[in-house]
């Protein structure tokens, strides 16, 4: 099978109460843990690739490791999709460059030069079979060079559900992200973690059968926090979404559930650990092996949280 894009997914994510994991790749490791732990557990994948990975390790290499990955797992549906593209231009590239999926992220601009560009995207994605994820509202925090509005202040710039019934009408996106109380990164709340699924009720009403995205959805896993922090890291303060929102909010209308920074911990807190138990240890293998492995276990235990698992056919 070939790449494939999020309709059918989202079709069955919202009729099965589920969500698909859209995990960020930026290296091999990365990516063969996530698609080792979606294979062994017959889900369906989106990997989702933002500017700054498109920079880092450069479309080519990133794009043969992902054929790899799919030509090597037949029965699994995989999504290539663009993560938060800022300009026209941005989705315009990797429209070309073969992407499945691209996220046109305008929501710093006024609402109807969000929907403008938005229009744009989805009018040249949709004339060659790609789908659009667009956004409405504001998240906090910060993903790479994506800077949110401050965490202490995201319950100001929630999506209002009236605008959202008439921005997913003017702009013609496929799918939308919702500022619903998380944040990017691994600081997500100042005090006690709160997810605002009222707003996600609300939106699904107004907006029925159609696929909602949640940004900040990491949960900043104790076992890799104390692990960091244990072998000379300092995060004493990160803190993430509970799992078990996450499990609430897939079964309203939260079709997509974006996940990086667990990743990102799960790999530092293993390196750490090598490095910090084996000083001796030079051998790249050594410490990105289990790196890697810790990808694995942490993404295959997301898949259960998502109710993704076995779900793989159903997307077909
Ligand atoms: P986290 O920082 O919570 O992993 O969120 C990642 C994300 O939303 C990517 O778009």
């Amino acid at each position: 099978m070939a790449l494939v894009d999020s309709r059918n997914m989202f079709a069955a994510a919202y009729k099965g109460g589920f969500a698909v994991g859209a995990f960020n790749v930026n290296n091999m490791e990365i990516t063969q843990g996530i698609v080792s732990a979606v294979a062994e557990e017959k889900a369906p994948l989106i990997l989702q690739i933002s500017r700054g990975a498109r920079k880092y390790a450069s479309m080519s290499y990133l794009r043969a490791i992902i054929d790899v990955a799919v030509a090597e797992n037949p029965d699994i549906p995989i999504v290539m999709h663009l993560d938060h593209g800022d300009t026209f231009e941005t989705c315009k590239q990797c429209v070309d460059d073969g992407f499945t999926s691209v996220m046109i992220d305008a929501s710093k601009e006024p609402f109807e030069k969000n929907i403008e560009i938005t229009g744009k995207v989805a009018e040249y994605a949709h004339a060659h079979n790609v789908v659009v994820e667009a956004e409405l509202g504001q998240l906090g925090g910060i993903e790479e060079d994506v800077a949110g509005v401050d965490v202490g202040e995201v319950s100001k710039h929630l999506t209002d559900p009236e605008q959202a019934v008439e921005f997913v009408k003017k702009s013609g996106c496929d799918s939308l992200a919702i500022a619903c109380g998380t944040s990017h990164g691994a600081y997500k709340f100042k005090s006690e973690p709160k997810l605002a699924l009222d707003v996600i009720e609300a939106v699904a009403e107004k907006l029925p059968g159609f696929p909602l995205v949640m940004h900040g959805s990491s949960s900043v896993l104790a076992e890799f926090k104390d692990l960091i922090n244990k072998y000379g890291g300092n995060m004493p303060d990160a803190m993430g979404v509970p799992e078990e929102a996450i499990s609430r909010a897939v079964k309203l209308a939260v079709c997509k559930v974006n996940i990086d920074t667990d990743l990102r911990m799960a790999l530092t807190a293993k390196i750490r650990q090598v490095f910090a138990e084996s000083p001796k240890e030079f051998d790249p293998r050594k410490y990105l092996g289990p790196g890697r492995e810790a990808i694995k276990e942490m993404v295959r235990h997301k898949l259960h949280v998502l109710d993704c698992a076995g779900r793989a056919a159903e997307c077909l």
